[in-house]
């Protein structure tokens, strides 16, 4: 557009493309039936961003072109939901889903049947947009369900997501907050890992984490050339309109402009609803999105009221969720990897086989008794299973498949790293390379000592360690304090900006604390837990070496073979060596000051994620305070802290009636 036209012109034509452009996406992301090819769309859009350049008096924050991403933030705000964002309760088989409707039936105190509505489960992450007389005005992630984070400047760059409400059909709300989930579709996920693969970043476990690492980006930007999509399904306040019906909402939703999900079934009774289940169930590997269940509703929304919650669920609601997803594939090798402490863990290669929209081609068979007992073979064809974030694992071999060629595997007696003997245990269990200085060792070793919890060098990837190890520029941990600048500049990819961030790194990490020093040595047996549990009784290091079994095993946590391993473990020179080199070398430690114990006699136990403080850090904090923090729920549990997300724990917490709290009432509690 190179024609010079008039202030008045431009503003007529930017705000007939603006419409056009609007009713485009309309079509394309609401409707699914685009009119114009992606080239035709450019053009217009193209057009548009030169007039709005041109005449930047007319720019909007509205405007269909603001999706590219503001500046990056510092921290996302915390915003309370005006009504809380509510999570399901789940069902896994057909009887508990009966039960679930007996239940309603007799708060009816009627038999007459209940109709529902089915909608699938989305695997993403669920947030609410504010639309304050049609404009986008906020929106936020569910977070504990009570508060959120404001992510506003990442979701205005969802190209789904529209920044202004459409009003063509119907009348806007003066105010109306929709619910929903923003998800990655399978294919975009393959493209996004593999494109990360290539520029050597870390790739995403499943679309679900691509998703909500993807949102949770403080610069916008980035968010914005993440294949992000949302799908709305609820509600939470409006004004102007009311509603008599879930399938009402999802059928006006779309007027407005907001993409909601066609695959959604009204059913007359319970067993329709079931039968509805198996349908989706075997729609679900066809679908471009992952889903994890079906959630059924009351359809209703006055019977909805009338059901109300119970502890941040809906009695109305029901998540009915699905088998883990299984496939089949060939094994054609295994492997032998060699781990930190030595051990050799048997791993699976297998043909890529993509299940549920992640590919996978390998799989930990954990030990050399897990092969034997469930007859697993080189060449045999198996099943294997992805359940959400858990590891893909295989689950058994299809033995009427075996041809011949199948070959039963041991693990080897050599170090398949440096070929020293492998010592193997009795029972099978544990096989493990004999030389401490085998190469491999050290590698896991140095990954260990560098990693989160432990020292915590920030940039010191795996990739990295090991070229630093290949190259020898350090042969063990202590050597990390000496890497010069140049070292670095001698490896491949290090420029000067990157080389100097790692270098102030790993001064940063210098100064640390007792409890990470004793976890980062990588002691057998001392996680994060008891290496907290070791700085609280002894005032530094020297002392927890000079200890005796018998002192240790007074610590009420630590047991014979825990206390043998920590003695082993100072016993030997190289360890000591290696502890002075450290010191010598500048790392210095915080000794605990006086501590308080405010906590004292209460087990927390921590789900979902948190904002403030990695889960790690949480427990830490607790332990500091004299109380304990524990990884599963139990009776003796006092508080369940409900980060984002909650995963089953929070279900337990419930049935077994422990306090739950949010971060923010657990902040309050340490303060
Ligand atoms: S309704 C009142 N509908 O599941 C019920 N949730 O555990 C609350 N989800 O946090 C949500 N698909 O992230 C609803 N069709 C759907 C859903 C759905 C996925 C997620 C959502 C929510 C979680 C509830």
């Amino acid at each position: 557009m190179s024609k010079k036209i008039s202030k008045q012109q431009a503003k007529k034509e930017i705000q007939k493309l603006r419409k056009e452009i609007n009713h485009h996406n309309y079509l394309y992301y609401v409707r699914n039936t685009p009119k114009i090819s992606d080239q035709e769309y450019d053009n217009l859009f193209n057009q548009l961003k030169e007039l709005e350049n041109k005449f930047p008096e007319f720019k909007t924050s509205t405007s269909p072109t603001q999706k590219v991403g503001a500046a990056p933030q510092s921290e996302f705000k915390n915003i309370k939901h005006s009504m809380p964002m509510l999570s399901l309760s789940n069902a896994f088989n057909e009887k508990e889903v009966i039960d679930f409707d007996k239940k309603l039936k007799r708060i009816l105190k009627k038999e007459k049947d209940i109709e529902y509505i089915a909608e699938p489960k989305f695997d993403g992450l669920a947030v609410e947009l504010i639309y304050k007389n049609g404009i986008f005005t906020q929106g936020t992630t569910r977070g504990d369900g009570i508060t959120g984070e404001d992510i506003t400047e990442n979701l205005k760059t969802i190209p789904s997501i529209p920044l202004k409400l459409r009003d063509k059909e119907l009348k806007i709300p003066s105010l109306i907050e929709v619910r929903g989930e923003v998800y990655i579709n399978k294919k975009d996920f393959e493209k996004l890992n593999k494109h990360r693969e290539k520029k050597e970043q870390s790739t995403f476990a499943n679309p679900r984490n691509a998703a909500a690492g993807s949102l949770r980006q403080l610069d916008p930007k980035i968010t914005a050339k993440r294949p992000l999509n949302i799908f709305l399904y609820g509600i939470g306040n409006i004004k102007d309109k009311s509603f008599k019906t879930q399938s009402q909402i999802l059928s006006v939703l779309p007027k407005w402009g907001l993409p909601v999900n066609k695959n959604v079934k009204i059913c007359k009774n319970i067993h329709k609803t079931i039968d509805h289940y198996k349908k989706l169930n075997n729609m679900r590997e066809n679908l471009p999105y992952e889903i994890d269940g079906m959630v059924i509703k009351v359809n209703n929304l006055k019977l909805q009221e009338k059901f109300g919650e119970i502890s941040r669920s809906p009695r109305w609601a029901i998540a009915y969720k699905f088998q883990p997803l299984q496939a089949k594939t060939k094994i054609k090798k295994i492997i032998a990897q060699v781990g930190r402490t030595g051990a050799l863990t048997p791993v699976a290669i297998m043909k890529p086989v993509k299940i549920g929209g992640v590919t996978i081609s390998r799989s930990t068979l954990h030990n050399q008794n897990e092969i034997d007992k469930k007859d697993i073979r080189v060449n045999d064809t198996v099943i294997i299973q992805r359940a959400g974030d858990v590891i893909p694992e295989v689950v058994k071999p299809i033995k009427k498949n075996r041809t011949g060629k199948e070959k039963k595997y041991t693990l080897p007696d050599r170090c398949p790293i440096c070929g020293a003997k492998v010592f193997k245990s009795e029972d099978q269990a544990v096989a493990r390379c004999t030389n401490i200085s085998c190469p491999a060792i050290l590698k896991e070793s140095i990954k260990h000592f560098c990693s989160k919890g432990a020292i915590d060098i920030e940039g010191m990837g795996d990739k990295i360690v090991e070229q630093l190890v290949e190259e020898k520029i350090i042969k063990d941990v202590a050597d990390i304090y000496k890497i010069k600048r140049q070292d670095l500049l001698n490896l491949e990819r290090f420029a000067e900006k990157s080389a100097q961030n790692l270098i102030d790194a790993i001064q940063k990490s210098k100064k640390t604390t007792l409890s990470r020093l004793i976890y980062a040595l990588g002691i057998r047996h001392v996680g994060e837990h008891l290496a907290r549990i070791l700085s609280k009784n002894f005032p530094n290091l020297k002392s927890l070496q000079k200890t005796k079994e018998k002192d240790l095993l007074k610590i009420k946590e630590i047991g014979p073979e825990v206390a043998h391993s920590i003695i082993n473990f100072f016993n030997e020179k190289q360890n000591e060596k290696l502890i002075d080199k450290l010191i010598k070398n500048g790392v210095t430690y915080r000794k605990k000051s006086k501590e308080s114990n405010i906590l004292s006699g209460k087990t927390f136990v921590f789900t979902g994620s948190l904002k403030n403080f990695t889960r790690n850090e949480a427990k830490e904090i607790v332990e500091n305070l004299g109380g304990n923090a524990s990884s599963s729920i139990s009776s003796k549990t006092n508080f369940l802290v409900i980060g984002e997300n909650p995963g089953s724990k929070y279900d337990k917490a419930k049935e077994l009636e422990t306090e739950i709290i949010s971060e923010e009432d657990f902040r309050k509690l340490i303060k």
